[in-house]
């Protein structure tokens, strides 16, 4: 059974097939365009040039896809395509490209919610380049899940695929979104995670002095809620306070600003794994591609013994194979999908599913 997996939801095109057997998994071919250079000079992802460019790469990569993965399109069984959460006007370009493609090839369109696609993208071994079918990581229930990214920041309990509760979220911005807009307030370029990781990790290589301490917020909230837009206010004001930054400030802003970002992640997560048993902790999202939080969390997993699952490089950002990988997932257990629904910008893991 193959499966075509289509994902649109913010700057990324990106295209995937993977085929399943059993349960056991083979990606057949894989393919994430990137949009950023484009979005760069808007400092961030602008929804309506993301919407014109998934247009436009669309059927491009599509045909692309096919002739890597040397199939016809009558092989493909079913689409899944993400729903949201996201931009809608990306959303809805493949959402579209996925209904149309449904009809012409008379295949189920499965909508998938984005979350649980960096949630699902944790199972798959690390030997990704490998053609063979592989067994997926087991995932046993409950777990708890810490997804961030670029919109979103939450501690999920996963009481099984499909049926979420959500324990606590970001009252304002989500840690990709601080990471971005500090980066900007130093000048560095769009995305920032990668940048503030980078200047980071140079402060720490070189053992700069720490000057500048900057708050943990609501590290010592009873609850399992985040709020990261008091901690770019601070980094504002110190900005202002030093005034002409030199190279080896900005590096030692980054540092304290990772360390303060890294502290309240692992503090909320480790009150979530004290206060029930959870099987596995699974890390998802953008941001995890950042080596110091991916760090600090294996060594949280060591303390609380508890598994870690951690997305493989390359799977940390937004790709299809995620989306791929949930639906079929999805459709091992459902079989009933009409392509009656519609972009959910907001779309969230409490609604995912119909029986929630
Ligand atoms: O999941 P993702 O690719 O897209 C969304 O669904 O939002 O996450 C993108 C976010 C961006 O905010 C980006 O700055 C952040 O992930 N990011 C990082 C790193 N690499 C990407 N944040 C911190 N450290 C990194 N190394
Ligand atoms: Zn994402």
């Amino acid at each position: 059974m193959i499966t075509l997996g289509i994902e649109t939801s913010c700057d990324e095109t990106a295209l995937c097939l993977l085929e399943t057997q059993g349960d056991e998994y083979k990606i057949i071919a894989n393919i994430v365009h990137s949009q950023i250079e484009l979005h760069k000079e808007y400092g961030g992802v602008f929804p309506m040039l993301a919407k014109r460019e998934h247009i436009k790469n669309l059927p491009i990569l599509y045909k692309k896809l096919l002739e890597e993965a040397k199939i016809t399109e009558t092989e493909i069984n079913a689409i899944a395509v993400t729903q949201g959460p996201g931009l809608e006007p990306a959303l809805w370009t493949g959402i579209v490209f996925a209904k149309e493609l449904g009809k012409k090839l008379s295949v189920p369109v499965i909508p998938v919610n984005h979350m649980e696609g960096h949630i699902v993208s944790t199972l798959l071994k690390n030997s990704l380049s490998s053609l063979n079918f592989e067994k997926l990581k087991p995932l046993e229930f409950p777990s708890l899940a810490l997804l961030i990214s670029g919109g979103h920041t939450e501690i999920v309990m996963i009481k099984d695929l499909g049926n979420y509760k959500i324990l606590g979220r970001t009252m304002d911005d989500a840690v990709g979104e601080a990471f971005d807009k500090t980066a900007r307030m130093l000048g560095l370029p769009y995305p920032g995670g990668p940048e503030i990781s980078k200047m980071a990790e140079e402060a720490r290589k070189i053992n700069l002095p720490k000057t500048i301490s900057l708050p943990r917020p609501m590290i010592h909230s009873k609850n399992m809620d985040f709020s990261f837009s008091g901690l770019k206010t601070a980094v504002l004001y110190t900005i202002k306070e030093i005034g002409e930054l030199s190279e080896n400030q900005k590096r030692e802003i980054c540092w304290e600003f990772e360390d303060a970002v890294t502290e309240v992640l692992v503090s909320k997560v480790r009150k979530a794994l004290e206060e029930n048993e959870y099987k596995i902790l699974i890390i998802g999202g953008g941001v995890v591609a950042n080596r110091h939080i991916r760090k600090a969390f294996e060594s949280l997993a060591k303390e609380c013994d508890v598994p870690l699952y951690l997305p493989a490089d390359g799977l940390t950002g937004d790709n299809a194979l995620m989306i791929a990988l949930a639906g079929s997932l999805r459709k091992n257990s459902d079989t009933n999908f009409n392509d009656d629904f519609k972009a959910d910008g907001n779309l969230s893991l409490n609604s995912s599913r119909k029986d929630n």
